[in-house]
This record gives C-alpha cells, structure tokens and sequence, in this order.
C-alpha cells in the first residue's frame, strides 16, 4: 500500500517535472472538499460554516496550487448539537472563519504521522499561545487538546495523499475566540438602563469629573436658549460649578456614566430665570407630575411645597436640567 502509494507519487513528481513548472494536471481533476464532506453526510453544519466563511474555496485552491496538501478535523454535526446554544451566533464572521480555519492543518498527515508531529500544531488560524492545538496519540487513540476542548479522532472520512479528513466528535474551541479577553482600558460602567436610579444613588463616586466640562460653551442647555433660561457651567481645580443666574451650585457626584447618558447630582434644584423671576421670593418648585425624564431622576419623597408653576413650567423646568440632546442630567435631590 505504501509502496504503491510511493511508487505513484515518484511517477507523479516524475511527470510533473517532465512537464516543466507551469503545466502540472491535478491527477483527478481538482479535489472539492464539501463535495467530499457531503458525499459522507454528517457534517452539514461544518460544510454551511465553510461555505458562508469561503473557507471552502481557499482550500480547494490550495488543494489544487500547492503540495503540502491539508489535514481536517470535520466535526460532526452532533459536536455542533453538544455545543452550549448560541455558540456559533455569539461570534463574528472573523471569529467563524477563524474556528473553521483551527479545524485545519496547512500539511497532509497520515494518521501514523500523528505519531511524530511537533506539538502545538500550527493551523490555518494560525500559530501562538491563543491558538493551541495539541495533537497526541496513545495506543491507536489519537487525541486532541486545544486548552478548552479534549476530544480524539474518531474516524477517517477521506485521505487520498493529499486531503486528510479525519472525524470529531467535538467541536475544536481555540482559546482565542472562546475565553474572555483581558478588559479593555476604560470598562463602562454595567449599570442597565432600567429601573437603577434608586441604587444608583447611594454609591456616589467621588471622582474627576473636571475634564468632562472644560471646553461647554455657555450657556448650555436644551429647554431653551434664551437669556432667561439660561444655565452656564464653569470649571475650577476642583468643583463644577453651574449656574442659573439664581442658583448657584456645583456638581456634588456622578450617578452614573456611559457614552450616551450621564447624570451628574446637583444639590439644589436649578432656577431658571424664566420661571421664577417674575414672581416674588420664590420658594422651590412643586414636585409636579414630572412626567419627562422618567426614572433617571431621583425625585423621590419632595416635599410638597405651595406651587407657583403651573404644569408646562413644570415641563420645561424637567427639560431644563436635560443638557444637550438627553446626554447630561442634572437630577438634584430636592432639599426644600
Ligand atoms: C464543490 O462542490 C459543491 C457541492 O458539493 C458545489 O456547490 C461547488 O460548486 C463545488 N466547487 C467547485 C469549485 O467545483
Ligand atoms: C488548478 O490549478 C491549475 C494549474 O495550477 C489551474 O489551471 C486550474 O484552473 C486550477 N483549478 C481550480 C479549480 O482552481
Ligand atoms: C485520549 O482520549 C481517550 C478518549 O477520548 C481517553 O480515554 C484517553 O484518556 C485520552 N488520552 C490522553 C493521554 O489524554
Ligand atoms: C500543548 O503542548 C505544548 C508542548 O508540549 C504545551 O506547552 C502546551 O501547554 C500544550 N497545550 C495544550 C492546550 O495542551
Ligand atoms: C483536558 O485534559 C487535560 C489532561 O488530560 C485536563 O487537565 C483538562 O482539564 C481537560 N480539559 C477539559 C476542558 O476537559
Ligand atoms: C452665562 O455665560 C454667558 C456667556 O459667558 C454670560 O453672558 C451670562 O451672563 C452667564 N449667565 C449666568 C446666569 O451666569
Ligand atoms: C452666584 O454667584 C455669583 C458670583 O459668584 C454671585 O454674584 C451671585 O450673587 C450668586 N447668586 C446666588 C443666587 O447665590
Ligand atoms: C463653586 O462652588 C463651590 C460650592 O458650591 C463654592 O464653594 C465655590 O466658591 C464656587 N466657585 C466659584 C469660583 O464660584
Ligand atoms: C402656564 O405657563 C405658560 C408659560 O410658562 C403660559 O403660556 C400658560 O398660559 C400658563 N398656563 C396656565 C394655565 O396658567
């Protein structure tokens, strides 16, 4: 067998060379790996991930354009059932062509050669510490080991001296895609977007917020532009400071902070001029329905004070501590 195998690959090369470098006819005719994949059923899973990746094309070609020929560990379609559901939707078409890339050996090895291969084994995915693939054989077994998945071969599809297909049971999880990868730099905080208001009070963290005001320009507001409803902001070494015109305050803590929203404590409630000039002294506003900003604010347990707004001052004194397009909320805690 090994001799035949020998003694056609000797004609093969012998011919190839007679025939100079360019002319060199594949044997049979391009070999087509899901056409054989699908010749042995079982493996429909493995052969969608091929084609949707491409993966198929670019080993057909390299099947047809180079002699090292490749090795492939097909999982079954049962090593796909037994995986935790929505593996294969939780990752990006980079990462599926990486996976299906780790299922592939750039080299044709016999199953005897398992034998005497160097460990790790460097696939199509690539070489490195992330992308660890171990194979080892013990008495006919020959075992694989990627840091995540330990599974063995469980049977030969195909192998022609060119294309090895060898069955697992198991999909092959490379660390890589399938271990959290260390924390990027500046982790937002994971607070849902939900009912956190209350929570989110207690824990004010006391940190620097200075840099997040520098460049406002003022005034800086979304109720209205108008002198009369204006809020101008200033920074200093170490406090926001915010003012109305008739409040005076600074930022007390952050609530809470992403790319999107962030709300800043206040410890008074911000006075537009519009709304409290033209009257007398005016005592704080009503807690009023305050419908708008939902839950964001802590409006809990105010007091109720006689109310000189009516409701659409009310409306608008909301929409006035909503700076920039619901990006900034000033939620103050209501002390009178
Ligand atoms: C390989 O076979 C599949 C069917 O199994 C077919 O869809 C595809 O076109 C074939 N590829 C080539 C290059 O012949
Ligand atoms: C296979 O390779 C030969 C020569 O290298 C080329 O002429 C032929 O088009 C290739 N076939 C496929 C299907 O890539
Ligand atoms: C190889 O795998 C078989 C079955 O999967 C297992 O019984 C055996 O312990 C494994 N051998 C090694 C050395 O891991
Ligand atoms: C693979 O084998 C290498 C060399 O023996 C070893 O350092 C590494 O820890 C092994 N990795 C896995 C995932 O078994
Ligand atoms: C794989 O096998 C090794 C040694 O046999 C063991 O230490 C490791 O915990 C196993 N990993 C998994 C994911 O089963
Ligand atoms: C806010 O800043 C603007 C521009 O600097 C200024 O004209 C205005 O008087 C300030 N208003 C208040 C209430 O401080
Ligand atoms: C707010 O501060 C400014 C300057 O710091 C001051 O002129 C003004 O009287 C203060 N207003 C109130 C209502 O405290
Ligand atoms: C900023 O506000 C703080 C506290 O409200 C106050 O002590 C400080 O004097 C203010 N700074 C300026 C420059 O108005
Ligand atoms: C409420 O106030 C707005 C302006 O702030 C005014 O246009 C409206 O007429 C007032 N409504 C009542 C019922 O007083």
């Amino acid at each position: 067998m090994v001799a035949k195998f020998l003694l056609f690959f000797l004609l093969y090369c012998t011919t190839a060379l007679a025939q100079g470098p360019a002319a060199a006819p594949a044997p049979a005719g391009p070999t087509n790996v899901t056409k054989i994949l699908e010749k042995a059923g079982q493996f429909t899973v493995f052969i969608r991930l091929l084609k949707a990746t491409q993966e198929d094309v670019t080993l057909n070609s390299q099947l047809n354009n180079t002699n090292n020929g490749i090795t492939m560990f097909a999982p079954s379609d049962s090593a796909f059932q037994s995986l935790k559901t929505g593996t294969l939707n939780s990752i990006n078409d980079q990462e599926k062509a990486e996976l299906v890339q780790f299922h592939v050996i750039p080299t044709y090895l016999s199953s005897s050669q398992f034998q005497t291969v160097s460990n790790p084994v460097t696939t199509q995915a690539g070489s490195g510490d992330r992308f660890q693939l171990n194979v080892t054989t013990t008495g006919n077994a020959v075992n694989i080991s990627t840091g995540l998945t330990n599974t063995s071969v469980s049977g030969t599809v195909y192998t022609d001296g060119q294309l090895a297909i060898y069955q697992v049971d198991k999909v092959l999880l490379p660390i890589d895609i399938f271990t959290p990868k260390p924390p990027p730099p500046a982790p937002a905080p994971e607070i849902p977007k939900k009912k956190k208001a209350k929570s989110a009070e207690s824990p004010i963290v006391p940190k620097d917020i200075s840099g997040a005001f520098q460049t406002v320009s003022n005034p800086v507001n979304r109720a209205g532009s108008g002198g009369r409803v204006a809020l101008n902001i200033t920074t200093y070494p170490n406090s926001v400071n915010i003012t109305t015109g008739l409040t005076n305050t600074s930022i007390s803590g952050t609530v809470y902070t992403d790319n999107q929203l962030a709300i800043y404590r206040v410890d008074k409630v911000l006075l537009p001029m519009d709304i409290f000039t033209p009257k007398p002294p005016a005592p704080a506003p009503g807690p009023a329905p305050e419908k708008k900003p939902k839950k964001e604010a802590p409006v809990a347990d105010t007091p109720v004070v006689s109310t000189t707004v009516n409701t659409s001052g009310a409306v608008s004194c909301a929409h006035y501590h909503v700076v920039l397009l619901a990006v900034v909320i000033f939620a103050a805690i209501f002390s009178l």
